[in-house]
């Protein structure tokens, strides 16, 4: 894919670090800055010209490097889920958010949608020990006054009264605000499920603050540790639904300075992941809550798909053109379009991974053979659907609203994206979500990076005996 560098104005503040000197001082902002400031003056604009060469005459002058990030897949994979034993594997979502509480020295702050991680909020089962486990863990963090947890949810309701964290509150172990989409926006809920720690290590993914999410329920998500620039801009996103949260607050016409970022397509940060050099841009849904210089998830979403060369696969729970939770429905068609328009102009192999639960819908299926139906219409034209079923036995069917492959991704021939959204039309309106796209740039490693690592996870499930054909 081809970036766009953008040739604008020059500010000092933002020259990549690494450029200007070897010495490894740059874990504050403010050394940061005023280094790049004595440079600035001492060398001006000599140094402008050397920098302009040495980057092939590209000004990449506001960029951010996240040096020493550290990027990798975490999964939840449901008990009694098995692979053969050569799949893929990755650390667990339980041992993601038990290194995440451990690295906590000064703030942990959490973006969630509901909070049931005890037994008895559900049902009590053995498996819901790993959630107790992580929630007296963030409770002990809590009790230590020198950490300050902040946690920004969806306004509790009756079915979810969010008890959890009014323990929490109420201990004077974390802050707790609801956001109530319903006032703001008429609908909605805050989907995200975002975990920041330090303003430099985090978690984003599928994985509700939710027992069943660790032991019962298939996840998808990122851990990022010494991810300085990433925590930085997820924070952002973090700070709005924190401000929403108070009860007199309303979305802005416009975000103040403080919630714009730098970075989105045209000057994505940069990780040096290990080896691997990537392109990383947040997204985050819904519009109004889209700062200045922000990529809005749907339009990560479809630029994803619209870059592919050769491939789009996609997991996510559930795909419908629609939106579905206003009171009369209404069509949504851009993701069906883009994936048609790819398949029949570019002649783009699509793969669909869609979840079939107790709770799924039959009218679910007719979206997804509309689009299965344009294979071989066309030369080149493919389009392949699965539906992938966790298995269940009878002590879990006593679970609600568990065995599910919950995940949210697609993996591209040149990028991967992982989301917090089902995909349909709802989710991109009025409902909270956060995407984190990565793109491999200058692989000269033979170290495997992230997309092909997400590419592992697609590949092993879509073989497994859990996909069906529908
Ligand atoms: C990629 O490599 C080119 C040429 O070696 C270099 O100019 C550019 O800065 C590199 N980009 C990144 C992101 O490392
Ligand atoms: C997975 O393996 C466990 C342990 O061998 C077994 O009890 C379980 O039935 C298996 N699950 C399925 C779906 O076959
Ligand atoms: C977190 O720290 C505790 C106490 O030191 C330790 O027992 C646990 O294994 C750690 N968890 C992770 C995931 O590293
Ligand atoms: C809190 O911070 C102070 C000052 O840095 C330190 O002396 C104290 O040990 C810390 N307390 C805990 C519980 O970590
Ligand atoms: C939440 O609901 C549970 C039962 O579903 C109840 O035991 C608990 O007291 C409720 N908590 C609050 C804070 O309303
Ligand atoms: C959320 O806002 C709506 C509309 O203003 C209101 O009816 C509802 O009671 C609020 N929810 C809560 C839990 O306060
Ligand atoms: C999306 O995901 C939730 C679980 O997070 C599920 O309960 C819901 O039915 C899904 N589908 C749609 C279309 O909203
Ligand atoms: C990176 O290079 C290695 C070794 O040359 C190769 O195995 C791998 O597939 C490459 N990855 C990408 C994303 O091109």
């Amino acid at each position: 894919m081809k970036m766009k560098y953008p040739h604008t104005k020059w500010t000092y503040l933002q020259i990549p670090f690494e450029y200007l000197t070897t010495t490894s001082v740059r874990s504050s902002a403010w050394w940061h800055r005023a280094c790049c400031f004595i440079v600035f003056i001492t060398c001006g604009l000599a140094i402008y010209s050397i920098f302009r060469n040495l980057s092939n005459g590209i000004v990449m002058n506001e960029y951010a490097f996240d040096g020493q990030c550290s990027l990798q897949l975490v999964e939840s994979i449901p008990v009694g889920l098995n692979y053969s034993e050569n799949s893929p594997k990755f650390l667990s979502t339980y041992n993601a958010w038990g290194i995440l509480i451990n690295f906590t020295e000064e703030s942990l702050n959490i973006g969630s949608f509901y909070w049931t991680m005890l037994g008895a909020d559900v049902i009590e089962h053995p498996s819901a020990v790993l959630g107790e486990n992580i929630y007296e863990a963030i409770k002990a963090k809590g009790a230590n006054h020198n950490i300050t947890i902040r946690i920004a949810q969806s306004e509790p309701t009756a079915i979810s009264n969010n008890s959890d964290t009014e323990i929490l509150q109420q201990m004077g172990a974390a802050e707790v605000r609801s956001v109530n989409f319903t006032r703001l926006l008429d609908g909605g809920v805050l989907h995200t499920k975002l975990w920041v720690v330090d303003n430099k290590h985090f978690y984003v993914g599928s994985a509700n603050m939710d027992w069943r999410s660790l032991t019962q329920v298939k996840e998808l998500g990122v851990l990022g540790i010494n991810c300085k620039t990433l925590s930085e801009d997820f924070m952002k996103i973090f700070n709005e639904y924190w401000y929403l949260g108070s009860q007199t607050a309303n979305i802005p016409k416009k975000w103040p300075k403080e919630y714009s970022t730098n970075f989105n397509f045209a000057n994505p940060i940069i990780v040096n992941s290990r080896s691997n050099n990537l392109h990383a841009v947040v997204s985050s849904s819904p519009p109004p809550l889209t700062s200045d210089g922000r990529v809005d998830d749907l339009e990560c979403i479809l630029k994803t798909i619209n870059d592919a060369k050769s491939f789009v696969y996609i997991a996510v729970m559930d795909y419908y053109p629609l939106i579905m939770y206003t009171e009369s429905m209404r069509y949504w068609p851009f993701i069906d379009d883009a994936l048609r328009k790819v398949a029949i102009e570019n002649k783009v192999k699509i793969k669909l991974l869609i979840s079939w639960w107790r709770y799924s819908s039959k009218s679910e299926n007719y979206f997804l053979k509309s689009l299965t139906d344009l294979t071989k219409s066309l030369k080149g034209v493919d389009i392949q659907v699965r539906r992938f079923i966790v298995p269940i036995n009878k002590d879990q069917l006593k679970i609600p609203h568990s065995r599910v492959n919950h995940n949210k991704y697609m993996v591209t021939d040149n990028a991967a994206y992982i989301g917090t959204s089902n995909w349909s039309g709802d989710y991109f309106i009025d409902t909270a979500g956060i995407g984190l796209y990565l793109q491999t740039v200058n692989n000269s490693s033979s170290a495997t990076d992230i997309r092909e690592q997400l590419l592992g996870v697609f590949n092993r499930d879509w073989y497994s005996p859990y996909a069906v054909n529908t």
